[in-house]
C-alpha cells in the first residue's frame, strides 16, 4: 500500500525498493545518493518505520505499507515539513526528503534525541544546526491522525522463486528441501550483495515473515530471542538487562539500519567486526539451529569456525538465541573512527564475576581482533583466581598478545588494535569501580 493506495507491479527479485518507487511509481522525491545505506536520502517508511530503500529489495516491501515524502505531505504539510521550511532546514534539497521522512518517523514515537534519530542522514550544504532546530520546533506538534491509523496491508504471497513462510515450521520444511536458497531477514547485508557484488540470489525465503521468529520470550533465567528480531526491538528488550549493551546497540548503524537489521542476520553473516556477537558471547548466549524438525543448541563462540565459515549445515537456519538474563557486570566498548554509523575497529565485551575480592569467572570477547568474533581465553585464564585489583588487570592485559594477532586495515593498524584491546580491559576495571570512563561522562 503506497501512500495509502494499493499498488502492484511485477518486478524481478533483484529490483531495489528505491528503483521501484522512482522508476515504476514515479515517486522521485525518494533520492539515491550513496547507494550503500550510508547517507539516508532514500529513507521511506515501511510499516511506519524509517528504512533505507536503496538496498532494500522491492519484494521485501510486498504486503507492507510504504510512505514516501510525497505521501507524507499529501494531506497538508507534515509538522516536520513545516518546521524544516520555517527553520531554514533545507538548501539544495537533495538530502531533505530523507531527513524529513526520518524525522517524521522519530516524531511519531516521541523521540527527542535528535542526534541519534538523525545519525543515518548526511547533509552537505544546509548544516546540521538548522536541521536540529527544525526537529526541536516540530517536537511537540501532534502526530497527524493518518499516521496513527495505518491501514492493514494485504498478506504477502509466495511465488515460484520467493518463499514467504508464516511460521518457523514452514521455513524449516521449505529450507530443508531448498538448501541452496538465500535466506533474507532485514537484507542490510544481502541488499549490498545485489547492489555492489551484482550477485544473483536464486530462490529466496524471507525469514522475517515467520511471526514467531520476530518474538522475544521471557523464560525465567533466559530471554529467547527469535532470529528475526530487529536490532531496534532487541534494544528495547535489552535495556532492563544491560544498559551497556543497550548503549552499544544505539551506535549500531543508524535507526534505519537497526529497524531492518536482525540479530540472526548479524550473527550468521559472521563478520569479524560485527557488534552483536562479541556482546552475546560475553553474555554466554547459545544458538538454536534448526533443520527440518531437528534442533541443536551450540554455544555462540563455537558457531564461528574460521573467517566466513560457521558451524551451519545445508538447510539449517538460526531459529532463536538463548540469552542468560543476569548481566549487570557486562560492559561493551566500541571503538570506531566515527561515533555514529561506523563499523567497529575494535569491539570489546567484558563480563567478570568476583567473590570476596577474587575473580571467579571471566567471559571476554572481541570483534576486530581475529578472523571471527572470539573469546580472549588466555586473558580470562590470567584473571581467574586473582584478586580484583588494578595490578591484576594490568598484568592480564599483556596476555592479550597470546590471544590475538590482529590485522592492519583501513579501520586500524594491528598495533592500535592490540593496544586498544589491552586498554579496554583496564577500562573495565575502572568502570566497575564506578570511575567515569566514557569521554561523554568525564568532566574536567
Ligand atoms: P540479511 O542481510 O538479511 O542476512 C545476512 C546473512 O544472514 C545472509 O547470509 C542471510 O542468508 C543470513 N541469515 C539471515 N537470517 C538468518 C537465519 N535466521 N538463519 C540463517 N541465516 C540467516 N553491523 C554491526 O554489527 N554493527 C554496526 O554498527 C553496523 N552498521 C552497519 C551500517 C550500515 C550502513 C550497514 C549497511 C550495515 C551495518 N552493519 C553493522 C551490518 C548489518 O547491519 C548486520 O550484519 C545485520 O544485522 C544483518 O542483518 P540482516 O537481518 O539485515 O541480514
Ligand atoms: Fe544513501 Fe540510500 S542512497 S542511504
Amino acid at each position: 500500500t503506497l501512500n495509502g493506495t494499493p499498488r502492484s507491479a511485477d518486478v524481478p527479485e533483484r529490483t531495489l525498493l528505491a528503483d521501484l518507487l522512482r522508476d515504476t511509481f514515479g515517486m522521485t522525491g525518494t533520492h539515491v545518493g550513496c547507494d550503500t545505506t550510508q547517507c539516508g536520502c532514500c529513507t521511506v517508511h515501511v510499516d511506519g518505520q524509517a528504512v533505507k530503500s536503496c538496498t532494500m529489495l522491492a519484494v521485501q516491501a510486498d504486503g507492507c505499507t510504504v510512505t514516501t515524502i510525497e505521501g507524507l505531505g499529501a494531506n497538508g504539510l507534515h509538522p516536520v515539513q513545516q518546521a524544516f521550511s520555517q527553520c531554514h532546514g533545507l538548501q539544495c534539497g537533495f538530502c531533505t526528503p530523507g531527513f524529513v521522512t526520518t524525522m517524521a518517523a522519530a516524531h511519531a514515537t516521541g523521540e527527542t534525541d535528535f542526534d541519534t534519530a538523525l545519525a543515518g542522514n548526511l547533509c552537505r550544504c544546509t548544516g546540521y544546526a538548522p536541521i536540529i532546530r527544525a526537529a526541536q520546533a516540530a517536537a511537540h506538534a501532534p502526530v497527524p491522525s493518518w499516521m496513527v491509523e495505518r491501514p492493514e496491508a494485504p498478506a504477502l504471497q509466495s511465488r515460484d522463486d520467493i518463499f514467504c513462510p508464516r511460521s518457523p515450521d514452514e521455513l524449516a520444511q521449505w529450507y530443508a528441501r531448498n538448501p541452496e536458497a538465500t535466506l533474507i531477514a532485514g537484507g542490510t547485508d544481502v541488499g549490498l550483495w545485489v547492489t555492489k557484488k551484482m550477485q544473483e540470489l536464486g530462490p529466496i525465503a524471507f525469514v522475517s515473515h515467520a511471526e514467531d521468529l520476530r518474538q522475544i520470550h521471557d523464560e525465567k533465567d533466559i530471554l529467547r530471542i527469535g532470529a528475526a528480531v530487529t536490532i531496534t526491538n532487541l534494544m528495547q528488550a535489552i535495556r532492563p538487562i544491560s544498559a551497556s549493551l543497550h548503549q552499544l546497540l544505539s551506535r549500531y548503524g543508524s535507526p534505519q539500519v537497526r529497524n531492518a537489521a536482525t540479530i540472526g542476520g548479524n550473527i550468521v553473516n559472521g563478520s569479524p567486526i560485527g557488534d552483536g556477537s562479541p556482546a552475546l558471547i560475553a553474555m554466554g548466549a547459545r544458538l538454536v539451529l534448526r533443520r527440518a524438525d531437528e534442533r541443536r543448541t551450540v554455544n555462540l563462540e563455537d558457531f564461528f569456525i574460521a573467517y566466513q565459515q560457521q558451524d551451519r549445515r545445508p538447510g539449517e537456519f538460526v531459529e532463536s538465541i538463548e540469552l542468560p538474563k543476569a548481566q549487570d557486570r557486562l560492559r561493551c566498548y566500541k571503538l570506531s573512527k566515527r561515533f555514529d554509523q561506523d563499523i567497529s575497529a575494535v569491539c570489546g565485551c567484558f563480563n567478570l564475576e568476583q567473590e570476596a575480592g577474587v575473580i571467579t569467572q571471566a567471559r571476554i570477547a572481541f570483534g576486530g581482533m581475529a578472523a571471527t568474533p572470539a573469546r580472549a581465553r588466555k586473558t580470562e585464564a590470567a584473571l581467574c583466581g586473582q584478586p580484583w585489583s588494578l595490578e591484576t588487570f594490568q598484568q592480564a592485559s599483556s596476555a592479550m598478545a597470546e590471544d590475538f594477532t590482529p590485522l592492519s586495515d583501513m579501520r586500524a593498524s594491528a598495533g592500535y588494535r592490540a593496544q586498544a584491546a589491552g586498554n579496554m580491559l583496564i577500562r573495565y576495571f575502572h568502570d566497575l569501580q564506578e570511575t567515569p570512563v566514557n569521554i561523554r561522562e568525564v568532566h574536567p
